[in-house]
């Protein structure tokens, strides 16, 4: 075995350990998914499929059964198929080339399933994933069930992979953490050259649009071997910041404006997530300055709240404590109208001008699969009202970091225009994320390649 199928045959290993002697695990990978007529989106590997096998062809999935044995089915090969859609490994070359104990063509999976799942006790399989999953594990077990007179034993448990895989990829290995890293690097230089392109445009008296900084950023991606960005990017300029879910478009960039960009690349199977909020023409004015360094200061105090033993809240509260209090100094929030800090917070008043949260789990995908709530605590309920729309939320204490999981942190500051809303703000909207990885210190922030400070991002800028 390379290096590589060390890796995936350990995790392999490591779950099969868990679903016991006589489990059973079945773990398709995702469709191809059309766009239109003859044309079909770019395609990408189920994030589960890939963790355990590194294999990225479609129509293809893996069992692996308790006792550590894993087989694949997968494309076979066709040399009519290969002449237009690119060369398959297929099932003979498969165990070499991925350390799998068995493949199969994918054909046979209807024939070899209900052999495999002879005598296991519990199947395992990713729940609520994949369509027609369900209904398709049900139709082998039924036509085991009818041959239990002929002494076929069904399994008489479905159970959850996810709960055992979400808990095994949220903490990221060596492995993961060098990719991930790259990825962060990678996007970092796109930002940069995004942010530069921009002055740049601006001085020579071009006519700047938010599709011109989309191009710099995936010409970046790709230049630097990244397959595709990993989630749509937000290219906004002025007023189009406020929107949060904002698609890169074909918005005039102006100078005396901010852009905020919400972009990065995938590689090799993992996300990554930056955003940086800048002046178009490379100089912050007062009012942007202001409600920019309020939002770096939040983000500030996350990062100082990441490290191990921390919950995953506390990086949002202390965001959330440092923008509330700026709202009130600069007057975004009126004192007299909603109270002191402790009132705001209490009443969420902040959230007319903060109104997400301030990160997720990163990993595979960018909004990565783990349980928010700490495992050993989980019955610890508590309810209350939302001050906001009065509806009772419910809560579990927050997951504990530990060192190996990764989160963003994307504090941020969106105003749209207002009554008794300082007119010199209208219409600013700010985030600023990086990707942290906690660490036996605290976190490593794996995106920094591209400068947050004013003074940097003035300074790139004007070079
Ligand atoms: N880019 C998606 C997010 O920030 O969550
Ligand atoms: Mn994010
Ligand atoms: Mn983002």
């Amino acid at each position: 075995m390379t290096h590589s199928t060390t890796l995936y045959a350990q995790r392999r290993a490591q779950l099969a350990r868990q679903i016991g002697p006589r489990g059973i695990a079945l773990i398709p990978t995702a469709p191809e998914q059309q766009r239109n007529r003859d044309s079909d989106f770019p395609y990408r590997h189920d994030s589960y499929f890939y963790y355990l096998s590194g294999f990225t062809e479609p129509k293809a999935w893996l069992v692996i059964t308790g006792d550590g044995q894993s087989t694949l089915f997968c494309q076979p090969k066709d040399v009519e198929r290969e002449i237009w859609d690119g060369l398959r490994l297929g099932p003979l070359a498969a165990p070499q080339a991925l350390g799998v104990d068995a493949a199969f063509s994918v054909a046979e999976l209807d024939a070899q399933l209900p052999s495999l799942l002879d005598g296991c006790d519990a199947v395992w399989f990713p729940f609520a994933t994949h369509k027609g999953l369900e209904t398709r594990i049900d139709g082998w077990l039924s036509g085991l069930r009818a041959r239990v007179r002929y002494g076929t034993l069904c399994p008489q448990q479905q159970r959850d992979l996810c709960t055992l895989l979400d808990e095994m990829r949220l903490h990221k290995d060596l492995h993961e953490q060098a990719i991930m890293r790259r990825a962060g690097s990678i996007s970092a230089q796109g930002h940069i050259r995004a942010m530069q392109t921009s002055s740049r445009m601006l001085r020579a008296g071009q006519e700047v649009r938010e599709y011109h900084l989309e191009a710099e950023l995936l010409h970046e991606f790709r230049r630097q071997g990244a397959q595709a960005p990993a989630y749509g990017s937000i290219v906004a300029a002025g007023a189009n910041a406020c929107v949060l879910h904002y698609r890169a478009d074909a918005g005039l960039v102006q100078s005396g404006e901010l852009v905020l960009i919400d972009a990065a690349c995938e590689l090799d199977g993992y996300a990554s997530d930056i955003t940086r909020t800048f002046p178009a023409n490379g100089c912050f004015s007062g009012p942007q300055r202001t409600l920019y360094e309020l939002v770096l200061a939040a983000q500030d105090a996350a990062v100082a709240a990441t490290r191990p033993g921390a919950r995953f809240t506390d990086p949002h509260e202390a965001a959330v404590k440092v923008l509330a209090q700026g709202m009130l100094d600069v007057g975004l929030l009126d004192k007299d109208k909603v109270g002191n800090l402790a009132d705001v917070i209490e009443n969420r008043s902040y959230f007319a001008f903060y109104m997400h949260r301030t990160g997720h789990w990163i990993g595979m995908d960018v909004h990565d699969c783990g349980d928010y709530t700490e495992p050993s605590e989980i019955g610890q309920v508590s309810t209350r009202k939302d001050a906001l729309t009065g509806d009772i939320i419910k809560s579990r204490p927050a997951r504990i970091l530990r060192t190996g999981m990764a989160l963003t942190l994307e504090p941020g500051i969106y105003v749209r225009p207002a009554q008794g809303v300082p007119e010199c703000f209208h219409n600013i909207g700010i985030r600023i994320e990086d990707d942290a990885l906690v660490t036996e210190g605290g976190c490593e922030l794996m995106t920094r390649d591209v400068p947050v400070a004013v003074a940097e991002i003035e300074a790139l800028m004007r070079a």
